[in-house]
């Protein structure tokens, strides 16, 4: 039996033993297991979480479920009231949370933790302003007849989320989930929980128990059997495409609506006339090398005119080799620590197997230090490989990691031909001056998301997902919410009688 214990991130010190939240209250795995938090940036040990298992989700799940009835009837503005009370509440102690962030995951605290720790209490905020939209239609079948939908919760979600924007994709749960009236099990990504629970501290100030529960656990244990959970109505999935592969299998045992944001190796094409270093800038954040690369919508695939290939990549050689590498919580580190020592052994066997490939022309870059202060974390080197060909495992394959393969182009059907040649499709970046052929590009990109000179991150409102295997369904956005967290039940009167 689980020992409830009033632990919560913020009352630790030290190595911080912290607890799970389950029907409002924190506890241990039932089977008394945890796991260690490491830092990336330091190897060191800063926390352990319970791993949580398939008792424990089962304890979840049924919270979930029992709150359901009175949470579903609260009126969606004041469900909407409270996700804006806890944005309030998370941005006046943003700066705790943006530190919790660096140190778990690796991620500068001036360059994305900081952000991400901002974005988050805007997700929370913007989702809480859209609770009076949860609406329906009224259908036109003639006079005698009052057709009408209702937008109605699904029930329990049971949510899945990963570690390289940790608090940003779990409010992305938390915020559309429970604005529509469903109740919520969370299950942190084991890598980097404890910013997620931080947020479900202080959430869980403001909501009735059992609407949020956040477990933690890895994903073979906790997260398979939230998967499989016969309580859970509705699966939303953020993470690799081969899990997610796992989610939807799992989905269709109990006929379960799924959501799956996925992984992606996203082009971007830039035209002759783009040899500017503007451009230059914007593929530079394009390619998030400042989060190590660590993100599903990494433009990690550079297309260039052949006119300006050398050009272009002399101005991104300078420009991305300023950038300092160093300590996630130093304000003058632009780039931190791949998250664990798996994804970082990952990304050097890239950085080897582009160094002998043959054809390939390592730019700038290659193996991280073996000695020294980078030495001491998981710190990986930006690299560029150029003369690379689209058919190369880099340049399929997710890297998750700061390596970005150069590829020459000339006719412009066929820089779009080699940038949908992917399995994936979920953003695109175009680089041009000529608006006329930046939308043509745009249109025939397989994408879900197309950005035309500029590289930035999501933003809310706008409706994020993608298309072939990098996933179904949008986020980010009030379709989003409606679609994913909603169904439609329609409901006809014969006003005859
Ligand atoms: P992952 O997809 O295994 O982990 C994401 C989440 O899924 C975590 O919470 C994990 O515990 C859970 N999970 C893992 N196996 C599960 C299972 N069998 N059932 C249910 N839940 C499960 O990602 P991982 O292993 O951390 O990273 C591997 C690769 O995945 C990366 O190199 C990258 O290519 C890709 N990835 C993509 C992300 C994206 O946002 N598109 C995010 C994280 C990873
Ligand atoms: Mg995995």
């Amino acid at each position: 039996m689980a020992v409830a214990m009033s632990r919560t991130v913020a009352e630790q010190g030290g190595l911080r033993r912290v607890g799970m939240l389950v029907d409002g209250a924190w506890v241990d795995a039932s089977a008394g297991g945890t796991i260690a938090i490491e830092a990336p940036g330091t190897r060191a040990a800063i926390a352990s979480v319970p791993r949580g298992e398939a008792e424990d989700i089962d304890r979840a799940v049924k919270a979930a479920a029992a709150a359901f009835p009175a949470w579903s009837k609260v009126p969606p503005r004041e469900r909407g009231r409270l996700l804006q009370k806890i944005a309030d509440a998370v941005e006046g102690r943003v700066e705790e949370l943006a530190r919790i962030i660096a140190e778990e995951t690796g991620n500068a605290i001036r360059t994305q933790a900081r952000p991400e720790a901002k974005g988050s209490a805007d997700i929370l905020r913007y989702f809480g302003g859209l609770a009076g939209e949860l609406k329906g239609e009224t259908i036109p079948l003639g006079e005698h007849v009052l057709s009408y939908t209702r937008r109605e919760p699904i029930g329990v979600v049971g949510a899945i989320i990963p570690w390289n924007a940790p608090v940003l994709l779990g409010c992305l749960k938390i915020a559309p989930a429970l604005c529509a009236g469903n109740t919520l099990v969370l299950k942190a990504a084991e890598d980097a929980p404890l910013g997620v629970l931080w947020v479900a501290t202080i959430a869980n100030e403001f909501l009735p128990k059992g609407v949020l529960n956040v477990v933690t656990g890895y994903g073979e244990e906790a997260g398979a059997a939230l998967s499989i959970h016969p309580g859970v109505r509705k699966l939303s999935f953020t993470g690799s495409t081969e899990v997610g592969k796992l989610i939807m299998r799992a989905a269709a045992d109990h006929i379960v609506p799924v959501s799956l944001e996925l992984g992606g190796k996203s082009p971007s094409i830039v035209y002759p006339d783009a040899d500017e270093n503007w451009a230059v800038d914007g593929i530079i954040a394009a390619m998030r090398f400042t989060r190590q690369s660590q993100s599903c919508t990494a433009g990690s695939r550079l297309f260039l005119h052949a006119n300006i290939f050398d050009s272009f990549l002399a101005k991104l050689a300078d420009k991305t080799q300023k950038l300092k590498i160093g300590d996630p919580l130093d304000e003058t580190s632009d780039i931190g620590a791949i998250i664990n020592a798996k994804q970082f052994n990952k990304v050097c066997g890239y950085v080897e197997e582009g160094m002998k490939q043959p054809g390939a022309r390592m730019l700038f870059g290659g193996l991280p230090p073996k000695t020294g202060p980078l030495s001491q974390g998981y710190y990986a080197i930006p690299t560029v490989f150029a003369d690379a060909a689209n058919d190369w495992r880099l340049a399929r394959e997710e890297i998750f990691g700061p390596v970005l393969v150069a590829i020459r182009w000339t006719e412009e059907v066929d820089a779009i031909a080699m940038a949908n040649d992917s399995h994936y499709g979920l953003a695109a970046y175009v680089w041009t001056h000529d608006i006329g052929r930046a939308l043509r590009a745009a249109h025939a990109i397989e994408a879900g998301w197309v950005q035309v000179n500029q590289g930035l991150g999501q933003s809310p409102g706008h409706s994020y997902g993608g298309v072939k295997q990098s996933g179904i369904g949008r986020e980010f956005s009030l379709e989003g919410m409606l679609d994913s967290f909603t169904h439609r039940k329609n409901v006809t009167v014969n006003l005859g009688v």
